[in-house]
């Protein structure tokens, strides 16, 4: 992430689904200094955060943990914070139907979430509000939350809606989106849902 220009220092963490368990980056921890035996595991069913692990689980393990917990499609959850997608944040402003990448994160737009403090029930209740029918959103002055099957499609999300947030700040740089109707948004997840290589 740090290589990709997703992140920097100890910003945003990643959950993956372990059967009725989370696996999740630590806190407080730069990803420099991150090793496979720092990630700490959490029952996706606990509600008082019980973990395992040699350092505590990222402060975000509620909304990692609700994600998971209530979107089963689910097996990933990137969280970060990337230039431009948080830039947008700053302005309070969501994705609307520029370009038709949107469609891969699930329909006409990409919302931003409210805001709340990191690490709250609060905050996870408003990003997971801001995922209804969605795989990404961003979150008012923090940054934004990408979601796959497995941790790949998650990461490929987390690049392209940094990718559309870049576009689409330097689009608005310039002037007005044009922008894709619903019938043109609908076309393209349709053809999403055939692109594979194999
Ligand atoms: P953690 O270091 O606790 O994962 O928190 C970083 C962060 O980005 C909080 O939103």
């Amino acid at each position: 992430m740090n290589a990709g220009g997703l992140n920097q220092g100890m910003s945003g963490n990643i959950s993956v689904r372990c059967g009725t368990r989370m696996l999740i980056t630590p806190t407080a921890t730069p990803y420099d200094e991150m090793t496979a035996v720092d990630v700490a595991s959490m029952t996706l069913g606990d509600t008082a955060g019980g973990w395992t692990g040699p350092k505590r689980p990222s402060s975000e393990w509620r909304m990692h943990r609700d994600i998971l917990s209530g979107r089963p499609e689910f097996g990933a959850v990137v969280h970060a914070h990337p230039i431009s997608c948080t830039a947008l944040t700053m302005m309070r402003r969501g994705i609307p139907a520029c370009h038709y990448m949107v469609a891969t994160f699930g329909g006409e737009d990409v919302r931003c979430a409210g805001y709340a403090t990191f690490g709250t029930a609060e905050l996870s209740a408003k990003v997971l509000l801001a995922l209804q029918d969605r795989s990404a959103c961003l979150i008012a002055n923090h940054g934004m939350i990408a979601c796959g099957r497995d941790l790949s499609q998650a990461m490929w999300r987390a690049t392209e809606l940094e990718a559309l947030a870049r576009q689409y700040i330097t689009c608005l740089a310039v002037g007005r989106p044009t922008l894709l109707s619903t019938v043109e948004i609908a076309e393209a997840q349709h053809q999403f849902d055939t692109y594979r290589p194999v």
